[in-house]
């Protein structure tokens, strides 16, 4: 008549609720992206993500320094050069611009680590993450030559002072390709966090404003993967482990949760959630509008990145986070 089992009899209380709580996330779990500009002083809004800024290196330092004290142990760095062209040479030259914030941020915050995103898409005039045949309007990256520039440019910001290497193209075989320069320019000890798993998806919107990269023409399904596919996603995921990715990324997280926990299931190295700027923006405009309440919706959607197999979440909500972490 009555039920025997009863699994209220555990959530009776808040400590006893606390004491079988399963995940837990942490400051340390957070990687906080940030958007480097030439010039100083500024201090940019995205019209599209309330709250993100492009910020000049002054700033990116300033800012730095705000994420260590909060106990953030990380930050990705992206970039927007001043030009653009059909090399990305603003990708790998020794003063582009992520070359130029790492070095500075590691002067003024040695501890904090600084993770590079590793790609050309900020950097060609087309948009795209590889090189193209000159002439070509239809958007078809070329793999090996790819290949070569990103190798240049994970060795110059390397050299700047990175402390991880996290290549975001989708090319294959990426991870091979820049774990090569790097140890042949002396980095065999420098990681590589690959964005092993990385879908052709529309959250990526409001990234590309703030990042000035959205493709001139085309889209980026020759390279990044078909949002229907999940057994493609584990076939990256080997081919990156060897090649040699020391941890592996899934991107969108949201929507991709499934794919986070079969990463996590096929691996044993640290799997990375991005928490896209699209994700971020729903969130933001409805907590705006009173819609929903942005504190309680943040932090169960990071305890669900963790419970899916998350070990670190890269997001935009970091720095508040830290705050409501305490
Ligand atoms: C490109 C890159 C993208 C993001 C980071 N690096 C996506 C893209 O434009 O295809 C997306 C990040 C976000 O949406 O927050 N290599
Ligand atoms: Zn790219």
């Amino acid at each position: 008549m009555f039920p025997k089992h009863r699994p209220r009899r555990l959530r009776s209380h808040p400590q006893l609720r606390r004491m079988v709580q399963e995940t837990v996330v942490t400051t340390s779990d957070l990687i906080y992206p940030l958007f480097a500009v030439p010039g100083e002083s500024i201090s940019q809004e995205v019209t599209s993500m309330p709250g993100v800024y492009q910020l000049s290196i002054d700033k990116i330092v300033e800012e730095a320094k705000e994420v260590y004290d909060l106990g953030i142990p990380s930050i990705i760095l992206f970039g927007i050069p001043d030009d653009k062209d059909s090399e990305a040479t603003g990708a790998w030259h020794d003063h582009g611009i992520v070359q130029k914030a790492s070095a500075a941020v590691k002067k003024a915050v040695p501890d904090l680590v600084v993770i590079v995103d590793t790609c050309l898409c900020e950097y060609t005039q087309h948009g795209h993450c590889g090189y193209l045949e000159t002439g070509d309007l239809t958007g078809r990256v070329l793999n090996d030559p790819t290949l070569e520039l990103l190798k240049k440019t994970a060795v110059s910001q390397a050299n700047a002072g990175a402390d991880i290497i996290a290549p975001s193209g989708m090319m294959d075989g990426f991870v091979q390709a820049i774990r090569e320069g790097l140890d042949t320019a002396g980095f065999e000890d420098l990681p590589i966090l690959s964005y092993a798993a990385k879908y052709s998806s529309a959250y990526y919107g409001p990234f590309r404003d703030a990042a000035d990269s959205a493709p001139q023409f085309g889209d980026r399904r020759t390279y990044q993967m078909d949002p229907a596919n999940s057994r493609e996603a584990i076939k990256e995921i080997e081919l990156d482990l060897n090649e040699g990715a020391d941890m592996l990324m899934v991107k969108p997280a949201l929507a991709y949760m499934d794919i986070i926990w079969q990463v996590k299931q096929a691996s044993n190295v640290p799997v990375a959630a991005y928490n896209v700027s699209g994700e971020y923006s729903m969130v933001k405009a409805a907590s705006l509008n009173g819609w929903v309440d942005e504190e309680r919706v943040v932090m169960e959607t990071l305890t669900s990145f963790k419970r899916s197999g998350a070990d670190l979440i890269l997001t935009y909500h970091a720095k508040d986070a830290a705050r409501w972490l305490g």
